[in-house]
Formats: structure tokens, C-alpha cells, sequence
């Protein structure tokens, strides 16, 4: 909590000059803020790490919040983020509605944490603009506090306006709200309740000010849950000036601190809206710029979320200390280079911890390219010898491990990726240099720079573009920019289409929030799935499956639930009860085919398998027309369950086997198992030799010849973290990398050792 408050505050100072935008002129960000006039002055500063605790603290005991940690930044089962980038992230599955109902996700009603997210790719990019201003960062935390279907709009306002206010001591008279004015192209008419709520709580109309769609409609993606939301923004000039004019313009001094979205929509693959069941509220506030407006500082960097890895920059360096200087005040881009490694460190601690290593494609690339990016920093504008950056580390872990403990245990292996990544890179850019000669001493006169060859530069030697700019430029040659820029867009277009394809794909089949909200609303039940576990071993060392009869609950096509599919088409069914095995735990999910009954000779076949919700949808071509109500006898295509059952054990083998060999820093990052084959992904430092290899193979095989018994029991998840022996996977479903997820039932995998 913050200390008693100050004495009255002294006789408010005349408004201070306009000033130039510290973001693109030449005024220090690190100027102290002119003292604040009406309102009194700010409490003290208060060091980071209890701004974040005030928060949780202020939703868990005061408004009834449960705490959860902080999500790995690797998306789990998101193919459509390459990093997670806001703290609704890992709650998708509530608002789409696909949480299983007998997962721990399902029953959360109310949430509060503190989310590690990084936006350096993707919708939210912000890696160009670091280093350039005070605020911009590739990680930053995100303070966040959830309904799921339970307060809505005057709560959640309400609890926002007292934690500021009151807890935090914020003068009123410094914020500003934002509310959405309403979008006719749309339909949609302003949300003349969130302004009512915000005058109810006391904020003056001229400070409650309408926006549109771009401003106050919040959407995850191009298609999902979204709705309205509402701002609360800061000036951090004060002195009883009039700021809304300035109310998201993009002026520094006024910012928006704290992004409260209420979930209304869901916006639909043709771009139209449709209302979400049920309502929820997701909020997000960036910590380093509520610490700085805590701090009374107009840079995020000028926080002690930073200044301790600025002054271990200066000391591993000796480069002129940190002034806090901005464009062209910063001569030689030193002040630039302290704030880009300072943020770029923390970056890769994080990511490397989670899990995602700088490498070749996705997000791994874009982590690459941030490193790349900070050791250009280093050696060329601060001069450093090599090692600075993971030199840093220890710092960091230092800032940010009370929150985020999982770093501490990754110390040493992030600073060894740091410092092989780094001679990596610098050998390359001596490649790449000779590149460029030999390309230049062949180029004919006046002709610019083949764009091929300078695209392999960027797409293989993973050179940043503007190095290639200023490597060209040195030797006063031009790129072949129109030929580059057709490259790269060609290079977007098949990315686009590949992901485009894989949705496609994907999505087929998978119910949608609508479906699954009809489903619920009609009462029809969740699939009994416990079938699929009734087999025993047959005398020649086969399992043998128990039969299996159901009855169709439910049709679905073209995205809606249908009570009848015609012959010739394909549709998901959905039973009472099933024995298949729907893809999940990394497993591929069974084939087999129903039969009607009293119809022998008609074969359905069932391609795949899904869950979603709770519901077991069966991907089937109806050879026949198929109503609700048929009974049908199940047969799964047991040669095939049998091969995806011994991989699937395999895995487990070949994970204890890795450990025990090359030790038990190998964590298992996901896994895919068919009845053919099985991929097991696995952090590892380093090349395994084939002699480790071997190793493992015979650990391996000596597990099989023992041939002991598999025992198996369904507690809940407390209680099974709590058998000795026994290792939690942090990780969750997803079409290919996943391990059965936190909160589902945790009897597949022990079951399928079998
Ligand atoms: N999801 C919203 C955002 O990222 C609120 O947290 O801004």
C-alpha cells in the first residue's frame, strides 16, 4: 500500500510551454515531469515490484479475484500468434467457449494476473519503434483482471477508477476516459452505457470522451470474441490544464495506461458481428508505464524496471552513461543503443526461458532478429566487447524473477544461448561481408544491388535490412529496392496462404461459439467419452475394444448444427457416448466407422476426431442421409489406435530416457504421435552425439524388456502433483505440439502406457 499522503501540495506552477514530442524531437525523456497542481501530488514512488503486487493484491482480496501465474510467452495451441501478446491470451478457450467443462479454465469466473507478453511480430509489432522513444518496448507485463460471464461494465469500471485513485492515489483530475462512440457501417450505437457508468463514478463529462471503432473496439484477431472497450489514459503534465484535446494523439505526455474491453462479439469469418452468449470483461494495463506515471518519470526506461540494466550496460562497456536523450539530441545513437539492448535482454530472457530459441522460422526468427539487432548495438554503437549482452542476464533475473521465478532456473542456459547466438551471428556478418564484395566487384557500373542476392543475405544469413542498407551505403551503392520490395511481398503472400490453407484445414470441423452455445442452451449433454478406455489385452498380446453403441445427438455443417445431412456429404456427428479417441495429447485421433443399426452393410466412415467443449465431434462422409436420433454401433479402427497407444508410450520412454542421458535440463516441448511414427521436440544445448544417442536407444529398450505393469487411477491434479516421481507438463492441446493440457483429465497419457 502506498504511504500516508503527503503534506498539502504548494501553489500550482503556470502550465508549462507546449512541448516538442519527445518521441520524434529533441527533448530528453528523462526531464523531470513539472509538478502537478490540482490534486495534490503523487505518493511517493513506489518501486515496481509493489505497483504489481497492489494490483494483485487489490483483485485478489478486495474484489474476490483468483491469482494465476503468468503464461509462458510461447503460445500453447495457438497457431495464429507467434507470441503470446496480451493477457487474454491463455483464456481464448473461455471466451470461443471450447473449454472442456470439466476443466479447472472452465470454472474461472474471476482472474487477475500479470502476463509476460511480447509484441514483436504479427498484429502487435512494436520491435522497429524500440529504442526510438521512452514507451515502446518488445516485452512488457501486463497487468490484467477477468470476468468470465460474471461483473460486467459498472464493476469492472467501478474497481478500475478505485485501485487508480484510491490505492494507487492518482489524482482524479490527471485521467481521462474514453468510451466507444458507436459505428453506424457496423450498427453499432455508442456505448452510452460505459459513458453512464464513468459519470455515475464521479468523472466529469469533459473528461468522458467518445471514439471510434479504431480507438475502442478491441478485437483479438480478424476473426474471435471483441466488443467495445474503454481507455483510461494519464497526462502526465498536469497543472490543471484541459489535456483532452491530446486524449490519443499520440502525444507522450498523454498516455493510455489501461485498456478495460468489454466481450460483446464475436466477429465472424464474413466480418460480421454476432453477439457472444455470454459477456465478459478482459483488461489490460502495461506495468512499465503505470510505474512510470507512479514514478513521476515521462520515460518507461527512467523506472527501476530499467535503470539497473542501464547501469549494468554502462558498466560492462564504458560507454557515456545513460542520459535519456532522443533523436537528434542523441548524437551517435548512444542513448538509442542503451534503451534498445536494455529492452532486447529482457526479451530474450523471457523467451529463451519459455522455451522459444533465436532460430529460423516464426517466432524463433523474430527472436533471432532481436538479437541480432541488440548485438549490432552493442558492438558497433556502444563499442562493447562481445559478451555484454549475456552479461546482462543475471540483471534481469535480478529485476524480474520475484514475478517470474521460472527465470532464475534458466540463468545459465539463456546466457549460453546468448553468447553462442552472438559469435554465431558476428562470424556471419563477416560472411556476409565478403558477400557483398564479391557481389560488388562484379556488378557492371551504375546498376544497383541484385535483389536476390541481398534477400538470401536477409533470408539465410539472417541480416538485418538496414544493415544491408548500411553495408550498401558505405560503398555509395543503391539496392534494387523495387525488386526487393516484390520479393518480400511475395514471400508475405505465401505465408499468408499457408496460414490461410491451415485454418481451412483446421477449423473444418471444430464447433464454433454460436454451436457450442446452442448446444448448451438445448441441454444436450457433453460426450461420454470414457468408452474409449474399455479394452483389455487379448490372448496374443492385441487390445481388444469393448462394442460400442450411441446415439446421434446432434449434425454439424457449414458451421450450424443441423438435425439431418443429406448422402454424399461430409459432417461432424455427434454422439451420447463414443470410444474414439479425439486427437489430443499430441496423439492423432482414431479412424474407424459407424453403422447404423439394423443396417449392416453401410459403412460411415469416420476420418477424424475432434473435442471441443466437452463435445466429441466425429468427421464423417454420410454415405446415407443421417439424422439426430439414429443409433449407431461405433468401431474404431483398433491396428491404428494400437500404433498411436506404443507411440504414444514411446515418448514418455524416449523423455525419461533423454533426461536420465543428457540430463534433466532436456524438458519436452511437444510431441506428435501417429500410428506410423512419432516427433518428439526437446530443448537441448547443444549437438547430441551419437554415442548419447546410442545411450538413449538402450535406456529405451531396457524400459520395453522389463516389461513392467501400468498402473492407472483418475485423481485430480493436486493431488497427482503430488506423487513422488511424477512430472507436471506446464502445457495444453494443440493440433500438433501438446502433451493433454492443465485442468483436463490427466488419465489418457498414464493410460496409453499400456
Ligand atoms: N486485450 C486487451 C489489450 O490487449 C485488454 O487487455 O489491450
Amino acid at each position: 500500500m502506498p504511504p500516508p499522503p503527503p503534506p498539502p501540495p504548494p501553489p500550482p506552477p503556470p502550465p508549462p510551454p507546449p512541448a516538442p514530442c519527445p518521441c520524434h524531437g529533441a527533448l530528453p525523456v528523462s526531464a523531470p515531469r513539472p509538478k502537478m497542481a490540482a490534486g495534490g501530488r503523487l505518493p511517493s514512488a513506489l518501486p515496481a515490484a509493489r505497483v504489481r503486487a497492489a494490483f494483485l493484491r487489490f483483485f485478489q482480496q478486495q474484489h474476490g479475484h483468483r491469482r494465476l501465474p503468468s503464461a509462458p510467452v510461447r503460445p500453447r495451441g495457438d497457431p495464429s500468434l507467434l507470441f503470446v501478446n496480451a493477457g487474454m491470451n491463455q483464456f481464448k478457450p473461455i471466451f470461443l467457449g471450447t473449454a472442456h467443462p470439466r476443466s479447472e479454465l472452465s470454472r474461472y469466473r474471476r482472474v487477475v494476473n500479470s502476463q509476460k507478453c511480447v509484441r514483436a511480430g504479427g498484429k502487435h509489432n512494436d520491435l522497429e519503434d524500440v529504442g526510438r522513444d521512452g514507451c515502446h518496448h518488445t516485452f512488457f507485463e501486463m497487468l490484467g483482471n477477468w470476468s468470465f460471464g460474471d461483473y460486467f461494465k459498472e464493476e469492472a469500471c467501478s474497481m478500475a477508477w478505485e485501485l487508480l485513485t484510491e490505492v494507487y492515489e492518482i489524482p482524479k483530475d490527471r485521467l481521462y476516459v474514453t468510451y466507444f462512440g458507436g459505428d453506424s457501417s457496423l450498427g453499432l450505437s455508442a456505448d452510452e452505457e460505459c459513458r453512464d457508468v464513468w459519470l455515475q463514478l464521479g468523472v466529469p463529462a469533459s473528461r468522458v470522451l467518445p471514439f471510434p471503432l479504431k480507438d475502442n473496439f478491441w478485437e483479438m484477431g480478424d476473426t474471435g470474441p471483441c466488443g467495445p472497450c474503454t481507455e483510461i489514459h494519464y497526462d502526465h503534465v498536469g497543472g490543471g490544464r484541459n489535456a483532452a484535446a491530446l486524449v490519443n494523439q499520440g502525444s507522450p505526455d498523454v498516455v493510455e495506461i489501461w485498456n478495460l474491453v468489454f466481450m460483446q462479439y464475436n466477429r465472424e469469418v464474413e466480418g460480421n458481428l454476432l453477439p457472444l452468449p455470454q459477456h465478459h470483461v478482459d483488461t489490460g494495463m502495461g506495468l512499465e508505464r503505470l510505474v512510470a506515471v507512479l514514478q513521476n518519470k515521462r520515460s518507461n526506461y527512467d523506472t527501476d524496471l530499467f535503470t539497473p540494466i542501464l547501469d549494468a550496460i554502462h558498466k560492462g562497456c564504458g560507454a557515456p552513461r545513460y542520459q535519456g536523450l532522443i533523436g537528434d539530441a542523441d548524437a551517435g545513437r548512444v542513448n538509442m543503443a542503451y534503451r534498445v539492448v536494455a529492452d532486447h535482454v529482457r526479451t530474450l530472457c523471457v523467451c529463451i526461458t519459455d522455451g522459444i530459441y533465436p532460430g529460423l522460422s516464426g517466432a524463433e526468427l523474430v527472436l533471432r532478429r532481436i538479437l541480432r539487432r541488440a548485438v549490432r548495438f552493442c558492438s558497433e554503437v556502444l563499442r562493447a566487447p562481445p559478451g555484454l549482452l549475456a552479461s546482462l542476464v543475471p540483471t534481469v533475473v535480478e529485476v524480474l524473477g520475484d514475478a517470474y521465478p521460472e527465470l532464475r532456473k534458466s540463468t545459465d542456459q539463456v546466457m549460453n544461448i546468448i553468447n553462442e547466438n552472438e559469435a554465431a551471428f558476428l562470424s556471419s556478418l563477416e560472411r556476409g561481408r565478403r558477400v557483398i564484395e564479391r557481389t560488388v566487384q562484379q556488378m557492371q557500373p551504375s546498376t544497383n544491388f541484385p535483389a536476390d542476392v541481398a534477400w538470401s543475405l536477409y533470408g539465410n544469413l539472417g541480416f538485418p535490412l538496414d544493415l544491408i542498407d548500411l553495408m550498401l551505403e558505405e560503398k555509395g551503392i543503391r539496392l534494387d529496392s523495387d525488386a526487393f520490395n516484390e520479393l518480400v511481398q511475395e514471400d508475405a503472400k505465401r505465408k499468408a496462404e499457408g496460414v490461410q490453407a491451415g485454418q481451412l484445414e483446421g477449423t473444418d470441423m471444430h464447433l464454433d461459439v454460436h454451436s457450442l452455445a446452442q448446444l448448451r442452451n438445448d441441454n444436450v449433454p457433453a460426450t461420454d467419452d470414457s468408452p474409449k478406455y474399455s479394452y483389455k489385452l487379448g490372448q496374443h498380446g492385441q487390445y481388444e475394444f469393448s462394442p460400442c453403441q450411441a446415439t446421434v445427438l446432434m449434425l454439424y455443417r457449414d458451421q450450424s448444427l443441423q438435425k439431418e445431412v443429406g448422402a454424399g456429404q461430409r459432417c461432424g456427428v455427434i454422439l451420447d457416448r463414443t470410444n474414439f479417441y479425439a486427437e489430443q495429447g499430441g496423439q492423432a485421433s482414431d479412424q474407424g466407422y459407424l453403422i447404423r443399426l439394423g443396417q449392416q452393410d453401410i459403412l460411415f466412415p469416420v476420418e477424424s476426431v475432434h473435442l471441443c467443449g466437452g463435445y466429441v465431434v466425429h468427421e464423417v462422409t454420410a454415405v446415407e442421409t443421417l439424422r439426430a436420433g439414429d443409433q449407431v454401433q461405433l468401431f474404431v479402427d483398433e491396428a491404428r489406435r494400437l500404433g498411436c497407444m506404443t507411440n504414444h508410450t514411446a515418448t514418455h520412454l524416449l523423455n525419461f530416457a533423454l533426461r536420465h542421458v543428457l540430463g534433466d535440463r532436456t524438458e519436452q516441448r511437444g510431441s506428435h504421435v501417429t500410428a506410423e511414427r512419432l516427433r518428439f521436440d526437446f530443448d537441448i544445448q547443444g549437438p547430441v552425439t551419437v554415442e548419447q544417442l546410442q545411450r538413449v536407444e538402450q535406456v529405451v529398450q531396457d524400459v520395453i524388456k522389463r516389461n513392467e505393469a501400468v498402473h492407472m487411477a483418475e485423481v485430480p491434479l493436486a493431488l497427482a502433483r503430488r506423487v513422488q516421481g511424477l512430472r507436471a507438463m506446464d502445457e495444453a492441446p494443440s493440433p500438433n505440439r501438446s502433451y493433454g493440457g492443465p485442468g483436463y483429465r490427466q488419465r489418457a497419457p498414464a493410460r496409453e502406457r499400456g
